[in-house]
């Protein structure tokens, strides 16, 4: 069971600011048990990107019933991640530009003339899922579907009791099924075949004279969706965020486009889109005197250590000329984040296009921000904003 990915923390479900929660386990219980989850808390950059990268004492094998590049330990990882990395060159990265570049202004064009916008609903959370869909091959009439899976299936619960959990874990179930059902009539009616799409590029792809299964393909397509979109969401949205809470920095990128990407770059560790990954302990251990014991859950709180105080200068100052900025929200290690590349270029490319087309923009104070309810997104339900000419 992933308690600690799923069910939220008391201290977290109760604060509008997880920083401030973070904070307060940094300095009083930095690796700590939490026995309404049943699973460990770790809040130090070193531990966390310990409990990341080391495979050999904290595995990724999860019990769900899809298994992805994310449940898999070396050595299945690395056969598996060698095919789908062959979907994520640098270079099929770039060529998306002029795409994205143009589905950003099929997005701006309708938003120009009106006074108010949600920044989320209307660019932030569109763009990446048409970007995957494109890059997956489905055709526009099915993005709507897109949404509902991706939002249940990255959905969190306040509560550990068995009766809401199982309800999450049933409607999740279906989710994974519908989307299984749907790329697979799509494959077999060799809907895609042909195209020129990741789908297709895995279809064909050898490595060692070996080829993907169909099941190993389904579940690639899983992961994309929901590795991909709300996180690339996030980052859009907590990037305009922190320049609207910032006037002076947002001139600044109004002024000089060539730094939106530092910009971009240091959100992803003031307010990393990511929060948080799980591991199950292999042997029993000992981590800052406490006993972890084999098979238990361990939440990695990559929010924390990015505000980390022992390994960034004032840490809750937003500085996008940091350096080194070895924020820890890709992740660490043999899992470190596929599409961290494409999530940048789509942020940099949606932030500047904005700032080119929109002369002014301001948040809109008289509402008030909801963050999401997930324990491991880190963003908010809408932002609201004001333009002006
Ligand atoms: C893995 C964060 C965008 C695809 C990860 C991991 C993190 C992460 C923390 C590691 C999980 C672990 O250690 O268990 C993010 C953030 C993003 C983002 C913050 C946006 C700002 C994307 C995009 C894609 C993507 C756009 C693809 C379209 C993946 C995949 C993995 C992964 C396939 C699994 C890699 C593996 O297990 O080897 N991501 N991600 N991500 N991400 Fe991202």
């Amino acid at each position: 069971m992933n308690y600690g990915l799923l069910v939220r923390p008391r201290g977290l479900a109760e604060t509008n600011s997880p920083y401030d929660w973070f904070k307060k386990m940094r300095k009083n219980a930095p690796v700590s048990f939490d026995p309404e989850r049943n699973c460990w808390d770790v809040f130090c950059y070193e531990d966390v990107q310990m409990v990341l990268q080391n495979f050999r004492l904290f595995s990724s094998k999860r019990n769900g019933n899809v298994q992805t590049l994310l449940d898999m330990d070396p050595p299945t990882h690395r056969r598996y991640r060698n095919f789908v990395s062959q979907a994520f060159t640098p270079k099929t990265i770039q060529e998306l530009e002029p795409r994205i570049t143009a589905i950003t202004h099929e997005l701006l064009a309708p938003l120009l003339g009106k006074r108010k916008i949600d920044m989320v609903a209307e660019i932030a959370y569109p763009l990446p899922v048409i970007v995957i869909s494109d890059m997956l091959g489905v055709p526009s009439h099915d993005r709507k579907m897109f949404k509902e899976w991706s939002d249940i299936l990255v959905a969190g619960t306040q509560s550990a009791s068995p009766n809401v959990m199982y309800k999450l874990f049933a409607k999740q179930e279906k989710a994974m099924l519908d989307l299984q059902t749907y790329f697979k009539r799509k494959i077999s009616n060799r809907q895609i075949n042909h195209a020129n799409n990741i789908i297709s590029t895995l279809m064909t792809a050898e490595v060692g004279g070996d080829s993907l299964s169909m099941d190993e393909l389904l579940s690639f397509c899983f992961l994309l969706l929901v590795a991909g979109n709300e996180t690339t969401t996030n980052l859009i949205a907590n990037t305009m965020l922190t320049l609207f809470e910032q006037p002076d920095i947002l001139n600044q990128l109004y002024r000089d486009h060539s730094l939106i990407p530092a910009a971009i770059n240091e959100v992803l560790r003031y307010r990393s889109p990511f929060h948080g990954m799980n591991r199950f302990v292999t042997e029993d251990i000992q981590l800052k005197g406490m006993n972890l014991k084999k098979g238990q859950e361990v939440m990695a709180w990559i929010g924390s250590a990015n505000r980390d105080e022992s390994v960034f200068d004032k840490p809750d100052v937003f500085d996008i000329n940091r350096s080194p900025n070895n924020y820890l929200s890709f992740g660490a290690g043999v899992h470190y984040c596929l599409g961290s590349q494409l999530a940048k270029l789509e942020a940099k490319i949606c932030i500047t296009e904005m700032l080119k087309a929109i002369p002014t923009m301001k948040l809109d104070t008289s509402k008030h921000l909801r963050l999401i309810s997930s324990t491991f997104m880190y963003g908010y339900k809408e932002l609201p904003v004001i333009l002006g000419s």
